[in-house]
């Protein structure tokens, strides 16, 4: 039998320097953890294009790298095409969320694209992981603690649409 096509996963954020590549790096290190790295595929891009071709940002290397983390991406820019090819699109914020249901159909937007922190198990009604990119390390450290606590959930939504 022929083995089913990968899931394919993406983050997006703004820039793609920040935000969307760890939460690739930490998901990425969750599912090599659990063995699935053949069956999902992890993607990650901004919605803008000024830091095409960037490394993620330095700081935000540093606070995943103190955690054991090391983030490898290079940033890109989100194309129609890529959310009607991906399996599963999530989005870091609410203007992330909204400048992607621009590219594509209602139909499509609907069936692929969901907020990142709708998985988080303490949103407690805030869907945004906040920006960090102007401000100072704490909010590094903040978006990490959010991302740790909501990419096993994500993973287990993953592994259920696989079946
Ligand atoms: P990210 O953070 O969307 O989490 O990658 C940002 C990075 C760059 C900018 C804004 C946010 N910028 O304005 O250049």
């Amino acid at each position: 039998m022929a083995p089913s096509k990968p899931f394919e996963i993406c983050f997006v954020c703004l820039g793609n320097i920040c935000r969307s590549p760890l939460a690739e790096g930490v998901f990425q290190s969750l599912v090599i953890d659990k063995g699935l790295e053949n069956q999902i595929i992890i993607h990650s891009a901004g919605t803008g294009h000024w830091h095409v071709g960037a490394p993620p940002d330095a700081r935000m290397q540093a606070t995943a790298r103190k955690k054991g983390i090391q983030l490898t991406s290079r940033a890109q820019q989100i194309q129609a095409g890529d959310i009607r090819r991906f399996d599963l699109v999530l989005a870091m914020d609410q203007s992330n969320l909204q400048a992607m249901e621009y590219l594509v159909s209602p139909e499509m937007a609907g069936k692929k694209l969901r907020l990142f922190r709708s998985f988080d198990p303490e949103a407690d009604g805030d869907l945004d992981v906040p920006d960090p990119y102007y401000g100072g390390d704490a909010g590094f450290e903040h978006v990490f603690q959010i991302v740790h606590r909501t990419c096993p959930p994500i993973l287990d939504f993953v592994k259920s649409q696989m079946e």
